[in-house]
């Protein structure tokens, strides 16, 4: 876009009552002082904007004279097209003219506001503008024209394990929120660590309390299942032994059984045996015959050999199962039953040996998971170190870099966009320096030098080309011509105020 003042008139403004000016590329203004050199650029930044060419409110009317309306106007081109504005002041209030329309205030701001950014017009028109910004507006304003470098510009310059995984992280999360989400991981993994400490502390200071159970585990296992073994083998052994008692006994209940009935028999044998043969009939009472008597003496004779045949036979049963039971053999358990005891009393000492040893191997492998997960909580935390240094790094060489790019753009300022606070963090500051001195230290030429310089910048980068206008002039020797067109104000002792328009190719000579 390309700025370029036609013709300004001005009436009644400040000591001018009637004067119109015609710019050409170059315009010079000299005069002595107090002839109204300054108040020119101050009609144009009044016309536009109300304000002096700082950027200050302003009030032109004359106070040295009366006159009815005070009244501005510039007619300029913007790229092809043509605009003639105007503002004029009668009894402290404005009034608008756009192409000669009286026009609202409203209306007259959008048009300024849509032709050109204000700051960017008052910084290339009045070279000591932008220093009069608050720092963070000029470093704003600088920056807006330049492109931050490329994160994978920035990455491939850090430290190759820090460049490869910030460039990780960054595919999925913007800088700023692995800073956040490490920051938090850091707070949470220095508790935990901590935390991790005390406990694999306090486990291992228990470990210390027991004795090392030295004997081997497996041994003292195998000798428990030996005696178990052993114990188990004489419980059956024991129940064999009753199995073979209990035939014992069977014989004996037998042989008891048959006893009893041998006692009832005897008990049966008197009555048998002292039984009287009767020779009367029990009812009739008559003598019995031979015959009869014979067969009662048969019947009893009977019944004698009958009873001694079962008696006998039981005799000899019983007999049997007592020879039967002198072979059978009855078993003490009593001691098999003691030795059982005994054994498994064997194995007391072994199974509190087993229950000492695996209450220690326990408290052991608590020890070992606790120092896993101190280890762990610490890599945690290392790594979320790593990731904050990283990003810390990240942020320098990226300054590094903008601040290269902006340097890159001037020839004489030097400029600082960052600052290192002590804790190594990066923090945006502005800073312009000429020769190693601030803007504030520089003299009026250097100063004006300085500002020049950074209009040139902000102008190529925005790419816009505005007039510039350098009041006393005088002071300066020399200085680059600068982009646009150029109007230039000297002191000249006794001199009426004088207005030359010079064409383009005499403009680079008058600047020299
Ligand atoms: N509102 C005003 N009314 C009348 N004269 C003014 C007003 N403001 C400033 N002046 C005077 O106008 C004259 C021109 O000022 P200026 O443009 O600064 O001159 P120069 O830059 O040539 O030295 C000065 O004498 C100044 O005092
Ligand atoms: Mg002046």
């Amino acid at each position: 876009m390309k700025i370029a003042f036609k013709t300004l008139t001005l009436q009644n403004f400040k000591s001018h009552r009637d004067l119109t000016v015609n710019f050409g590329e170059l315009t010079q203004i000299t005069g002595d002082n107090a002839k109204g050199k300054s108040s020119i650029p101050e009609a144009i930044t009044f016309l536009l904007y109300g304000t002096d060419t700082l950027g200050s409110k302003t009030d032109p009317t004359p106070i040295t004279y009366d006159s009815e309306e005070t009244m501005v106007s510039l007619l300029f081109t913007v790229d092809e097209k043509q605009v003639l504005l105007g503002r004029a002041l009668k009894k402290g209030k404005a009034q608008y003219y756009i192409n000669e329309v009286p026009s609202k205030a409203k209306e007259f701001n959008e048009i300024v506001d849509q032709l050109f950014d204000k700051e960017l017009f008052f910084s290339l028109f009045n070279p000591n503008y932008f220093f009069t910004l608050h720092w963070e507006k000029q470093r704003a304003m600088l920056l807006q024209y330049v492109t931050s470098p490329a994160n994978k510009e920035v990455l491939k310059q850090l430290p190759e394990m820090q460049g490869n995984r910030l460039g990780e992280l960054l595919k999925k999360h913007s800088l700023g929120d692995i800073e956040e989400i490490n920051k938090e991981i850091k707070k949470k993994k220095d508790k935990a660590y901590i935390g991790a400490q005390s406990r694999t502390k306090t486990l291992q200071e228990q470990l210390e309390q027991l004795t090392d159970p030295k004997e081997d585990i497996d041994s003292l296992k195998a000798e428990l299942a030996a005696i178990d073994i052993e114990v188990r083998e004489l419980e059956s052994e024991l129940d064999k032994a009753w199995e073979k008692n209990q035939a014992y006994n069977n014989l004996q209940s037998q042989i008891n059984y048959i006893q009893d009935r041998i006692e009832i028999s005897k008990e049966q044998w008197p009555a048998l045996k002292n039984e009287v043969i009767e020779d009367t009939c029990k009812t009739c009472k008559q003598p019995l015959d031979a015959t009869s008597v014979e067969a009662v003496k048969a019947d009893k004779e009977h019944r004698i050999a009958e009873y001694k045949s079962i008696h006998n036979g039981l005799l000899k049963e019983r007999d049997e199962l007592k020879k039967k039971l002198a072979e059978t053999d009855f078993i003490d358990r009593t001691e098999l039953q003691e030795k059982v005891k005994e054994v498994d009393a064997m194995g007391q000492p072994i199974r509190e040996a087993i229950r000492i040893h695996s209450q220690y191997e326990g408290l052991k492998t608590q020890v070992r998971n606790a120092e896993a997960d101190e280890k762990s909580t610490l890599q945690a935390l290392n790594d979320a170190i790593f990731v904050l240094d990283s990003i810390k790094a990240f942020r320098t060489k990226e300054a590094e870099l903008q601040g290269e790019k902006v340097q890159a753009l001037f020839k004489t300022l030097s400029i600082k966009l960052f600052e290192e606070l002590k804790n190594g963090e990066i923090k945006a500051s502005f800073e312009i320096e000429m020769d190693c001195k601030g803007y504030r230290k520089l003299s009026l030429s250097e100063g004006i030098r300085a500002g020049l310089e950074l209009r040139e910048v902000l102008s190529k980068q925005s790419e816009v080309i505005a007039p510039v206008f350098i009041d006393n002039a005088e002071s300066i020797t020399s200085f680059k011509q600068p982009t646009g067109q150029l109007i230039i104000s000297r002191v000249v002792a006794g001199q009426e105020l004088k207005i030359e328009a010079v064409r383009n190719h005499e403009k680079s000579k008058a600047s020299n």
